[in-house]
């Protein structure tokens, strides 16, 4: 996992009492270091990594409504939300599901991206980019039509595995993703010929009706809540006969929920009622999983949807 994200309070006692908190937390001792974080913010109230820090102890403390307070605190003292408190919020059933801070997104990306492909592949297994490909010739095989494409969107593109899986299939791939330092690490594939640091949807916004015959969102749907608005600007990119190829994370009931490694789960039943709100017809789902937690699959879905 990336570094622990550290946002100093401004107050070289409270950052310092911080640190000890931090290595009794380590240690096991909750207690003494809820005690020091207390005193870390009694001296810098807007210390947002202390109150997040707070929350997560008193969570494993069992002590929820305090836990709930301490995370409200850190999201207030950070307005960006680049703890992910409101993430914490959510998964304690304070808050209900809403969209993942961009804030956070980035800071956690930019913190992971030096170690991304080897945490990745190497200790998940990720295998989502090779599931999406075999997906897309799939599909492609099945409308007998060839899985070549002119023009290629990657969203959450990453350090770019998904254009290394498609790179002999496109002809020009384009790149978007909130985090500059994973964008930085596309580029140097020299597999993009465009590479934008934007929110997905932004970024779709800003593309052209109909100049994409393929979009890719490999491992990166699982940062979206509400995949609609998404799949509709999809559709608009799209060329007719165009592909959209996805992989979520996935669960037994109706809609999104969001599990315990921070990701958003779909169920089937929502994705395949955003793809009807966004008028893609389904060409492929299939229960597959893109990487394990714990050596377990997650479970997953591949999707395939196509704009006619
Ligand atoms: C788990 S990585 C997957 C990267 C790549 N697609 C791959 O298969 O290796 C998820 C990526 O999605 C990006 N991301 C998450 N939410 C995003 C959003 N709303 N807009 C753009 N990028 C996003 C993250 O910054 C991160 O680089």
């Amino acid at each position: 996992m990336p570094a622990r994200l550290f946002l100093s309070s401004g107050d070289l006692v409270a950052d310092r009492r911080f640190d000890f908190a931090r290595d009794l937390q380590l240690r096991g001792d909750l207690v003494a270091a809820a005690d020091l974080l207390l005193q870390a913010t009694d001296l810098a109230p807007g210390f947002a990594s202390a109150w997040f820090t707070l929350g997560e102890i008193r969570e494993r403390l069992g002590e929820r409504d305090a836990a709930i307070s301490a995370f409200r605190k850190a999201r207030d003292a950070d307005p960006q939300d680049r703890h992910g408190a409101s993430l914490r919020l959510m998964l304690l059933g304070a808050e209900k599901l809403s969209a993942m801070p961009p804030a956070y997104v980035r800071a956690l990306f930019d913190q992971y991206a030096p170690k991304f492909e080897t945490a990745l592949v190497e200790d998940l297994g990720y295998r989502g980019p090779a599931l999406l490909f075999k997906a897309v010739l799939a599909a492609r095989h099945a409308v007998h039509k060839p899985a070549f494409f002119k023009r290629a969107v990657d969203l959450g593109c990453g350090t770019g595995l998904a254009a290394t899986a498609f790179a002999r299939e496109v002809d020009h791939f384009i790149g978007i993703d909130l985090s500059p330092r994973m964008i930085e690490k596309a580029r140097l594939t020299g597999l993009y010929a465009e590479l934008e640091v934007a929110d997905m949807l932004e970024g779709l916004r800003a593309r052209r009706e109909a100049s994409a015959d393929l979009i890719l969102a490999a491992d990166a749907m699982v940062y979206v809540a509400d995949l609609a608005p998404v799949l509709k600007e999809v559709r608009r990119v799209l060329v007719p006969g165009g592909l959209m190829a996805f992989t979520v994370e996935t669960h037994d009931g109706e809609g999104a929920i969001i599990g315990e490694g921070l990701r958003y789960a779909h169920g089937t039943p929502c994705v395949r009622a955003a793809l009807e709100a966004a008028d893609l017809g389904l060409a492929r789902l299939e229960e597959l999983s893109a990487r394990n937690e714990d050596n377990t699959p997650v479970p997953g879905l591949v999707v395939v949807a196509a704009k006619s």
